[in-house]
Formats: C-alpha cells, structure tokens, sequence
C-alpha cells in the first residue's frame, strides 16, 4: 500500500500494484465489517471456551461453564417432578377406590394416566386401547383378570404370566397344549372345539361332535374355563360364551389355540413405572368404559 498512486483516467486510488499494466485498485472492507468480523472471532474463542464445542472421541469439550442441554433437560425433569411431588405422593398412597373420589386427584390420576399410557401401553393395546389379535380390548366390560381399580392395578403391577416377578401368582396360569402335549386326539380337540363354536352363540361346523365335544368340554376345560364356559378371572380363563375372542373365533383359529395353547404374556410395570404412574393407568384404564366397582 505504500505506493499508493493516483489512476487519473479512472479518479480510483489504487494500490500500486501492476502487473503488466493492469492495476489493483485499492477498496479495503469497510471498517464496521472488519471490525464485526473480529468481535465475531473474539465472541467464538469466548464462546467454545465457555460452552461444550470441540468434537472429541466420545464426546465434545465440555467448556468451562459446565452447561449441557442434557442437564437442562434434566433439570427441566426435576422442576416438574418437584410440582407434582405432593399430589404424586397423595396417589400412591391413598386407597385405590379413593382416588375416583377427590376431584382434583382424580382429574390428575386420569391425565397423568393417559400420557403413561400413550407411552408404554399404546404399541401392544393400541392407542385408543382397543386391542389386536392377542393383546385385549380394555375399552369393554369383558375382563380376563377382572375390572375393578384393585384387579387392574395387580394386573399392571406384575404383568402377565411373569411367575419369576408374581410371587403371589395372581396373575399366573397356563392352558395345557392339547393337541402338542397329546393330552387329547386330533377328533376330540375338534369335537371341543365345535362345543365351543356352540357355546358361543355361532353355528359348530358338525352338531354331532359339538354334542360329543360338551363332553370333552365338561372333563378337560371346564376346570377354567367353569362349567357354563364363563370362564374365570383367577385362572385368567376367558369367557367363551361371549363371542369377544382374543385368539380368534373361527374353527382354524380355535384349532390352533387348543392344539398349541396361547400363553399370552404382558411385562410387569413396577420396575418401570413408579407406583403413582401405575395408580393413574390403573385409574386412567378403569375410567374408559368396562371399569368395575370394587367388591
Ligand atoms: C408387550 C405388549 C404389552 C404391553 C406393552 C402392555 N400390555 Fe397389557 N396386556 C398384554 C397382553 C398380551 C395381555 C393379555 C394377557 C392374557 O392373555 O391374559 C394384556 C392384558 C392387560 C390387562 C388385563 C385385561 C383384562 O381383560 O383383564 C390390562 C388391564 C392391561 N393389559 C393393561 C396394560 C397397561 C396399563 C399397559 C401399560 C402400562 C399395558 N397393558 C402394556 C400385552 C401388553
Ligand atoms: C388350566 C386352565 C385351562 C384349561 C384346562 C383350559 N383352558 Fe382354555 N384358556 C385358559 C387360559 C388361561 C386362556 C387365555 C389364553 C392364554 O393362554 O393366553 C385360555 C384361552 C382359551 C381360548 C381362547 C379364547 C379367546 O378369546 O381367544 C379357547 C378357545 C380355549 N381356551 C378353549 C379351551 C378348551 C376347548 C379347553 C379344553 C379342551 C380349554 N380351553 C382348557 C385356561 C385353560
């Protein structure tokens, strides 16, 4: 630059440079952009001192002012829990059937109830909670295990047929695999299950053998499923006089159950759930249709 001189045609300075007699005019930046520009370099030195920034093998520099948005989230997490602390203790430690009676309690338990719900229930029970092949429809009064608030948060609270977790085996029983363990021939399971087609309202494939299946029904099936085909909620054993299947109610599907059994299986939720998010499903399940009053 120090041998600025003037271009006289073009009344531009230039910086004197010349090659070949084409010159470089002389237009430094701006000065507020320059300056920007710095203030700019000096703000990110600051800033990826202060804040994590430098990617590393297993995770990025930490910066000096110890901030994560994990952290934030954390404490996010931590307010809330804090808030709700006082009714959350109140949840899980009223009665069962007393929650339905505060309205503020209750209107919590069914809100708090819906998002746990949404969250761990919805892939199996669908998100309106009306069920799929195998995994029930809780929107109805037809109860495997029974509907009272009491039945359904012990159904909740150790799962399904988890004998390892359910000391108490309330909710623990297994329907013998006719046809795979040879307790019964091929004839007499599609003579029971012809009974069964009976029983349920709908026409069996053959009269005759529906009539020997009563039979094979009142000595191998009744035992859980009771005498009427009712079933029982302590065993688990569904109503088959209902025509609600959870398996499937045609001649196949009913082969196929009885041939092999189903043992349907449902994770317990209290080592996953703390006891007030397992009082508001139970109250949240309770509340959305089928539920019963407590005995
Ligand atoms: C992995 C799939 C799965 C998930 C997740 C699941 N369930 Fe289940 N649930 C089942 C199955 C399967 C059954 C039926 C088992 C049987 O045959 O008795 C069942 C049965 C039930 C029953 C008993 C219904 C009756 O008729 O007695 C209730 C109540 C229930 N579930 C509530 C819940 C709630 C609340 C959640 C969420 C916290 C949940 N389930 C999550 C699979 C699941
Ligand atoms: C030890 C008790 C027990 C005995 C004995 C028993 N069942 Fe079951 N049954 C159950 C249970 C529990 C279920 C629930 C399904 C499961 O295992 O997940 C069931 C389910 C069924 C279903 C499916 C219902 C549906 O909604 O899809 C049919 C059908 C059935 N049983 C028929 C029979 C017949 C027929 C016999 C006799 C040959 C029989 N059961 C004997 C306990 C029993």
């Amino acid at each position: 630059m120090s041998k600025q001189q003037k271009n006289d045609d073009l009344d531009y300075e230039t910086t004197g440079h010349s090659w070949d007699g084409i010159e470089e005019y002389n237009k430094p930046l701006p000065k507020w952009w320059l300056y920007t520009f710095y203030i700019c370099i000096v703000w990110g030195i600051g800033y990826s001192i202060a804040y994590p920034a430098w990617p590393g093998i297993k995770a990025a520099t930490p910066g000096l002012l110890g901030y994560s948005t994990r952290g934030e989230v954390a404490e996010d997490i931590a307010r809330v829990d804090a808030l709700n602390g006082p009714i959350n203790e109140q949840l899980a430690s009223v009665e069962l059937t007393a929650i339905a009676d505060g309205a503020d309690l209750h209107s919590y338990a069914q809100n708090a109830g819906a998002a746990v719900f949404k969250t761990w229930c919805a892939q199996c029970h669908g998100s309106g909670a009306a069920g799929a092949k195998g995994y029930p429809n809780l929107l109805d009064d037809d109860w495997l295990w029974g509907g009272s608030i009491e039945d359904i948060h012990t159904t909740i609270t150790v799962g399904i047929r988890n004998p390892e977790i359910d000391e108490d085996y309330a909710r623990v029983s297994e329907m013998p695999a006719f046809g795979r363990d040879e307790l019964l021939s091929e004839e007499e399971i599609s003579q029971a299950v012809n009974y069964v087609m009976q029983l349920s309202g709908g026409t069996p494939l053959d009269a005759a053998a529906a009539e020997a299946g009563a039979v094979i029904f009142a000595d191998n099936c009744s035992s859980c499923h009771a005498e009427d085909g009712t079933g029982d909620r302590y065993q688990g054993a569904p109503n088959l006089t209902d025509a609600i299947w959870l398996y499937g109610g045609d001649y196949a599907a009913l082969m196929e159950t009885v041939n092999n059994s189903r043992y349907g299986v449902m994770p317990n939720w209290n080592e996953r759930l703390s006891e007030a998010e397992i009082r508001a499903v139970s109250s949240y399940v309770h509340g959305l249709g089928g539920g019963e009053a407590s005995e």
